[in-house]
C-alpha cells in the first residue's frame, strides 16, 4: 500500500511547499522589510538537495509540490528542478507561486518542462499602486507575464491579492473582473504577521474576507463551491463565469483543521506550520547522509507528531509572534 503522512490531528499531508530561494526582486511591503538581507549560499539547499526533499516527500505519497520563494524564477537553473521533480512518479500537480516579473520569458519553458499550475500575485492593476505595494514592481511586466501563463496553458492559474484597507481595498471589483476577463481564478488574502513590518500597521490595514465577498456580491452573486485544495482557501463560484473565487481568512475564518500541507524553507528546515516555529533540521541529514533516502525519509514521517494543531495569529503590530518572514517561508 502506498504510504501516508498523517499527523495527531489524523490529518493526512499530501502537499509540500518547498521554497527554492529566499531572495526577490520585489519587496512587497507585507512580506519584507525595505533593507533584507538575504542568505549566504552556503546556508541554503542545492537543487540536488532540493530534489531530494522533494523525491523523500513524493516517496512519502505527497501527490502535490508547490515551488514557493522569495521568487522561485530568480534562483539559477530552476528549470531543471522543474524538470526533475515532474517526472517523479506518484506526483500529481507541481506548481509554482510567483511574482509574475518574469513569467512572460519563463512560462512557456515551465509548462515544457512538467509545471502544471502557476499562482501569480497581483495586488493592483494601478501602475502606480501597484509599485507602492511591491516597492520595486512593474504592473505591466506582470500583465505580459500573466497573459504568458494564460498562453502557455497551464492546468491551473490562480491570482493572488493581499487586500490592505487603505490601500487596495477599492480595487476588489476591478480585480475580480480582470480575473474573470482573463478566466482564471482568483483569491484574497488577509495579511498574515510574519516578521516585524514597519511600513504600515498590521492592524489598522486588516480587511476581513466577509467584507470583501459583501462587496463583490454587490455586483456578483456567489455560491460555496466547497471544492477546496486542502486548507486556507474557501472557493466561490459565480452564476455566469467558470473562474473561481477564494478567500484565505487566517483571521476571520481559521482552517487549520483541514491543513494539508508542510513547508521546507531553503535553509532546510522543515516547517510543519506557517504560524508556529516547530520544526525539523533536514539540511544536517542531507549534508551528512547525501543520497540516504530511508534517513529522509524517516526524519520526516517523525516530524508529523510536532505538527502543531492550529496557528495563533493576531493582529499585534508591536510584538509578531512570528519574527521570520514571508519570503523565508514561502507562505
Ligand atoms: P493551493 O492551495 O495550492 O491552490 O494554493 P494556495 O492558495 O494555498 O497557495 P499560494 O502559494 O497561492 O498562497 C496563497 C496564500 O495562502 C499565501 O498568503 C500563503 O501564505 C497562504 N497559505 C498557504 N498555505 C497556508 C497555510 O498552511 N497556512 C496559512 N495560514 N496560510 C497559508
Ligand atoms: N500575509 C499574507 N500573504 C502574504 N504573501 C506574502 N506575504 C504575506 C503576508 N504577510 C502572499 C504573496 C503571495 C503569496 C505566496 O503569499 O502575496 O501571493
Ligand atoms: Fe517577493 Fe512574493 Fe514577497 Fe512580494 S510577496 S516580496 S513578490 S516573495
Amino acid at each position: 500500500s502506498t504510504p501516508s503522512l498523517i499527523d495527531r490531528f489524523d490529518r493526512r499531508i499530501d502537499y509540500v511547499r518547498l521554497s527554492v530561494t529566499d531572495r526577490c526582486d520585489f519587496r512587497c511591503v507585507y512580506c519584507m522589510a525595505e533593507d533584507m538581507t538575504f542568505l549566504p549560499r552556503n546556508q541554503i539547499l542545492t537543487l540536488e538537495q532540493l530534489f531530494d526533499v522533494g523525491k523523500a516527500f513524493v516517496d512519502l505519497g505527497v501527490k502535490k509540490i508547490r515551488l514557493t520563494g522569495g521568487e522561485p524564477l530568480v534562483r539559477n537553473n530552476v528549470l531543471s528542478l522543474v524538470e526533475r521533480l515532474g517526472a517523479l512518479n506518484g506526483l500529481r500537480e507541481l506548481h509554482l507561486t510567483s511574482n509574475g516579473a518574469q513569467l512572460d520569458k519563463f512560462a512557456a519553458p515551465l509548462k515544457a518542462a512538467g509545471l502544471t499550475g502557476i499562482n501569480i500575485s497581483i495586488d493592483s492593476l494601478r501602475a502606480d499602486r501597484f509599485r507602492q505595494l511591491t516597492r520595486t514592481g512593474d504592473l505591466n511586466k506582470v500583465l505580459r507575464g500573466i497573459d504568458a501563463a494564460i498562453d502557455a496553458g497551464f492546468s491551473r492559474i490562480k491570482l493572488n491579492a493581499v487586500i490592505l484597507k487603505g490601500r487596495n481595498d477599492d480595487e476588489v471589483l476591478d480585480l475580480v473582473d480582470f480575473a474573470r476577463d482573463k478566466g482564471v481564478d482568483i483569491s484574497f488574502i488577509e495579511e498574515m504577521p510574519l516578521g516585524l513590518i514597519d511600513e504600515h500597521s498590521r492592524a489598522l490595514s486588516f480587511c476581513s474576507s466577509d467584507e470583501l465577498r459583501q462587496i463583490i456580491e454587490t455586483r456578483y452573486p456567489l455560491s460555496n463551491s466547497h471544492e477546496s485544495t486542502g486548507g486556507p482557501s474557501d472557493y466561490y463560484r459565480m452564476v455566469d463565469s467558470p473562474i473561481r473565487v477564494g478567500f484565505i481568512s487566517p483571521h476571520s475564518h481559521n482552517f487549520c483543521h483541514l491543513c494539508n500541507r508542510v513547508r521546507v524553507t531553503v535553509e532546510g528546515r522543515l516547517l510543519l506550520c506557517l504560524g508556529n516555529e516547530h520544526s525539523v533540521d533536514l539540511k544536517e541529514v542531507l549534508d551528512q547522509h547525501p543520497g540516504d533516502g530511508e534517513r529522509l525519509q524517516q526524519t520526516i514521517r517523525s516530524a508529523m507528531a510536532i505538527k502543531p494543531e492550529r496557528h495563533y495569529f493576531e493582529l499585534n503590530d508591536d510584538e509578531p509572534q512570528i519574527v521570520r518572514f514571508m519570503n523565508m517561508t514561502g507562505g
